[in-house]
């Protein structure tokens, strides 16, 4: 044990956050989550502890780029005003650092609270060239803010015979009276989800098996597994890697075995059609809602903030939902506490003109298309006065699509991203949630989610409804609502 060395590195990385001055640089949402300073990836540990969210995230204080892993910590009353604690974890260990070695760090993982009221981390230790390099490991707080690894570490030494050397991101998730623990690996070119149970403190863990896998296409490496119970069904969320490139995280929605511990899937759908979306991780809160975040950002696309010392940011939170078996997301409730003044714009019948209004940078922005002539609106959003600069959303009611294309929304990757939408119906909910750096949108009720990075001028605020082609499009509704989350205490 070397409970010195990891309360050194905490209070290093700590000291180094206080020092940081780069709170308030230009790219900094007014309503997500971002690191106090330096690099955040995944979410990790999401939980409710004695009535509050706990979020932690993969965390290098030192630069705003990938490094030794830490876990950030923040909290919350309701989630969407979040405030900053203190370096949870920090490399310290054998089986969690690597001087001089390439990669290694406290990597993703789960939390729960235990039986005796404690808040307990389940993570990765991972350690290049280690053999085996990543292994399982718990860290245990008595207060929610201060975390020792136990001794018994690492709690899963080996990974089984059925899964390879990646074998990380332990999902904590409770099911009847039994802790399992879902964690992510890849052999024989394919993804699994391996399921491990404990009765006891957690420290002991018995392998049940491979509770799913990919078939080839669905990646050779599941990042992140995450398995809940979701009405009367089961879920399988994962992050899936395809050789070297990383693709987008999908949902799996069937049904769970506890006896055998298998996953069997009925469907699949990829959980968000954007670019900028990855690592999702949930949890059940004291009122029952399954609620998730996903690091707002991916793997090789610019990281553009790095010029400014950070880097990566959150989604706001779903809540997730099964309703007569089609699966559903959309913003927590609790997001409208962040409104300020409310703008209705009213209906509009929009023909050679387009529709302009100026709605600011971070804002929501609630667009009800009625039936219409014209079959394809565009709606540019953080969009200069000339139009120079704009994220262009092209709905399609011809073929269902709607396209996000980013050519023109200033700095970043130039991508096209799409989702797909019931063209049927005759109106269409679209829910845009624009800030400093991004753009989610929530179409037709949750039924599909879109979430990308921009990185416009400051002053690029406008919004441009505009029909395309022949006819003239019914704008039922057009509401417009700042948002803030300004005042969350900062570190
Ligand atoms: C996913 C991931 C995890 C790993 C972590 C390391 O984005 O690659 O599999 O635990 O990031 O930071």
């Amino acid at each position: 044990m070397s409970a010195q060395t990891a309360e050194h590195a905490l209070r290093a990385a700590d000291e180094h956050v206080a020092n940081a001055s780069d709170a308030h640089s230009r790219w900094r949402p007014g309503y997500h989550l971002t690191p106090p300073t330096g690099w955040m990836n995944d979410p990790n540990g999401f939980v409710q502890f004695r009535g509050r969210y706990h979020l932690f995230y993969q965390f290098w204080p030192y630069g705003p780029q990938w490094g030794p892993m830490h876990w950030g910590h923040a909290v919350s009353d309701d989630l969407v005003r979040w405030e900053h604690l203190p370096t949870a974890l920090a490399p310290s260990e054998e089986y969690d650092n690597g001087d001089g070695v390439v990669g290694y760090g406290c990597f993703s993982g789960s939390a729960l609270v235990d039986d005796a009221g404690r808040l307990v981390l389940m993570y990765t230790g991972s350690v290049d060239g280690r053999q085996p390099p990543q292994t399982q490991n718990i860290a245990v707080s008595d207060d929610g803010v201060h975390f020792r690894k136990h001794a018994a570490n690492p709690v899963i030494p080996v990974p089984p015979a059925d899964g390879g050397a990646d074998f990380r991101d332990p999902k904590m998730v409770q099911i009847g009276d039994r802790t399992y623990a879902v964690i992510g690996s890849s052999a024989d070119g394919r993804g699994k989800a391996l399921l491990y149970a404990s009765d006891g403190d957690l420290t002991t863990w018995e392998y049940i098996g491979v509770a799913a896998e990919s078939r080839g296409p669905e990646g050779s490496m599941w990042e992140c597994p995450d398995l809940f119970p979701l009405a009367d069904r089961y879920a399988l969320v994962v992050s899936p890697m395809q050789g070297t490139v990383n693709t987008f995280p999908f949902v799996q929605i069937g049904d769970f075995d506890a006896v055998s511990g298998r996953f069997t899937s009925a469907a699949q759908q990829q959980l968000d059609g954007g670019i900028d979306f990855y690592a999702p991780q949930t949890m059940v809160d004291e009122t029952g809602r399954r609620i998730l975040i996903g690091w707002m950002q991916q793997w090789f696309q610019s990281n553009v903030t790095a010029e400014d010392g950070w880097a990566g940011a959150m989604t706001i939170p779903r809540e997730l939902t099964l309703e007569g078996g089609a699966f559903k997301q959309r913003p927590v409730g609790e997001v409208e506490s962040l409104r300020g003044p409310v703008r209705q714009l009213g209906a509009h019948e929009v023909g050679g003109q387009p529709l302009k209004v100026d709605t600011g940078a971070s804002v929501e922005v609630r667009v009800l298309l009625g039936p219409s002539s014209a079959r394809v609106a565009r709606i540019a959003v953080r969009a200069s006065g000339d139009g120079s600069e704009q994220t262009l959303y092209t709905v399609d009611r011809r073929t269902g699509r709607i396209t996000c294309d980013r050519s023109l929304s200033g700095a970043g990757d130039v991508t096209s991203s799409h989702v797909a939408f019931d063209a049927a119906r005759e109106s269409l909910e679209l829910r845009f949630f624009i800030d400093t750096c991004s753009v989610e949108l929530f179409v037709d009720d949750g039924a599909a989610v879109m979430t990308n990075r921009i990185y416009p001028r400051p002053d690029s605020t406008g919004l441009t409804i505009t029909a395309v082609g022949e006819g003239t499009l019914n704008v039922d509704d057009l509401t417009v609502w700042p948002l803030s989350a300004r005042s969350a205490i900062p570190v």
